[in-house]
């Protein structure tokens, strides 16, 4: 069984054949909403909407250890976020998706380890290739299967939002390696780590990140919705890919 964590643009997934709903309890406080476990082409899936299924949970106030812990206790072997970004990179254009193979952490103040209970021994994960190298080839590999044209690699820079950055951020990000830019990939992909759950993500380029190609005056909403809208259509289609093995 596998989870999907649903970014926005997601917090529902229409395909999934759902079986039933639990409210989690963790050490660490209640995840984002119930976790829903359901059938999506015939295999067990749990999905969780990052941001509450209102869309009411701002990147900095998800409460992502309870999300990761809800996940472990509930018994899933790996798990795939879908998170939408800003492009960076020419290539990384809205409407893309892409399966990043790099973190760049600018994120702040967030609850992103559990190793610091008071009594807790320090512990140190190693973070190299912080994506599952398997889950990433999996996912590639069923997307082309699915004729679904996905890029292979990017660096994620994880920013601490809720406003979308300057121009003059986005260009140190692009100095720093960064080739796309999101809110939400941090701490989520560590705290899995932690936890020893094969994770990866797919991310879904929304816009052009602030000061670049069509964002040069300005990020503009409304185009924004209906890019997800449409590209969510083609994730739904890799999703229900990698639940055939
Ligand atoms: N910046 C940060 N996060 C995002 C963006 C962006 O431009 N677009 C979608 N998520």
């Amino acid at each position: 069984m596998f989870a999907i964590i649903g970014g926005s643009g997601l917090t529902q997934l229409s395909t999934l054949e759902v079986e039933r709903r639990e409210v989690a309890r963790t050490p660490y406080g209640e995840p984002s909403g119930a976790l829903i476990f359901g059938r999506l082409a015939g295999c067990e899936v749990v999905f969780l909407a990052r941001h509450g299924y209102g869309h009411t949970i701002v990147p900095h106030r998800v409460n992502y250890r309870a999300n990761i812990w809800a996940l472990k206790a509930a018994g899933v072997g790996s798990v795939v976020s879908v998170a939408s970004v800003g492009g960076i990179r020419p290539d990384c254009a809205p409407g893309a998706l892409i399966v990043p193979d790099q973190i760049l952490d600018y994120t702040w103040g967030r609850a992103h380890t559990f190793f610091d209970g008071a009594d807790a021994l320090v512990r140190h994960i190693d973070f190299t290739h912080p994506y599952d190298e398997g889950m990433r080839r999996r996912i590639l590999d069923k997307a082309r299967e699915a004729g679904e044209e996905v890029i292979d690699g990017a660096v994620y820079a994880a920013t601490q939002g809720p406003r979308l950055e300057t121009a003059a951020e986005i260009d140190r990000l692009e100095r720093d390696g960064a080739d796309v830019v999101g809110m939400t990939g941090m701490p989520e992909a560590a705290l899995a780590r932690e936890l020893e759950l094969p994770y990866a993500a797919i991310n879904v380029v929304a816009n052009y990140a602030a000061g670049r190609e069509t964002s040069m005056q300005g990020v503009h909403f409304e185009q924004l919705e209906q890019v997800l809208q449409e590209a969510m259509l083609r994730v739904r289609n890799v999703l229900a890919r990698l639940c055939q093995s």
